[in-house]
């Protein structure tokens, strides 16, 4: 595992960035995993400031998110294709027809996890997956406790969850209970990882990462048998490390 130290926030965002334009240069008709979250924001401010500036173009770029909450329409604001639209999507010059999210409004959530995994193998699987870091060590929606050899699947919002991505909602009620979400297996199959964690409140998820075992009450500690994953994190979130 690569663990590159940054200072803070913006310096996160400047590395993460400048290593997913490199790829996107070198490799135009990528398959680029994606995430949401507050953390990828600026990561992906800089990527639509680098598009707008030096022209990097998204145009056979395709993207595979990781998650969408169940319930919320793609119009929702709280939605990640709503987040998704806005921060990316919206900016660049990426065509919608390669652009892949769950549907969780989907009539039969069970049919629309096998289409998911089935549209990522058709494409070629994922070259570079961004993931965030939930405060409980999630990757995507892959709450504690989840086996790591689960694919696309319906996932259950532990509370902290819920909790943590409160802010986004008007109330706690709104916040919805279950999400959409690649599994563990499915992210492992990605080529390459790129992990970015900022702030304290990162900090024991990453400790445990960086120097626990394997484990499933640690979600993220799957990546360690993942043989290309690297780790952009700041000062407070390597503090406990
Ligand atoms: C959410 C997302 C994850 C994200 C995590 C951390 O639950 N499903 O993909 O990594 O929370 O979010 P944040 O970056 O806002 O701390």
């Amino acid at each position: 595992m690569n663990v590159i130290q940054v200072e803070n926030y913006e310096d996160m965002s400047q590395k993460a960035a400048e290593i997913l334009i490199g790829k996107i240069r070198r490799f135009p008709a990528m398959n680029l995993g994606l995430a949401t979250g507050g953390t990828p924001i600026g990561t992906y401010r800089r990527l639509v400031q680098d598009h707008q500036m030096n022209g990097t173009s998204y145009q056979n770029i395709t993207t595979v998110n990781l998650d969408e909450y169940v319930g919320l329409s793609e119009h929702h604001p709280c939605s990640y294709r709503y987040y998704m639209e806005a921060h990316l999507f919206g900016k660049v010059d990426i065509d919608r027809r390669n652009t892949h999210l769950p549907n969780g409004n989907a009539e039969d959530l069970k049919a629309e996890c096998d289409r998911y995994e089935e549209r990522i193998r058709e494409i070629g699987g994922i070259d570079v997956q961004l993931l965030g870091i939930g405060r409980n060590g999630h990757i995507g929606f892959n709450e504690p406790g989840t086996p790591f050899d689960m694919r696309t699947h319906i996932a259950n919002l532990s509370l902290s969850t819920r909790q943590a991505n409160a802010r986004y909602f008007s109330s706690m009620d709104e916040v919805p209970t279950q999400a959409i979400s690649m599994g563990i297996a499915t992210i492992l199959e990605s080529r390459e990882i790129l992990l970015l964690a900022s702030g304290e409140d990162k900090a024991d998820a990453l400790q445990g990462l960086l120097n626990g075992q394997k484990r499933f009450s640690l979600p993220a500690s799957a990546l360690l048998d993942h043989p290309c994953v690297t780790i952009v994190a700041d000062k407070e979130a390597l503090s406990k490390s």
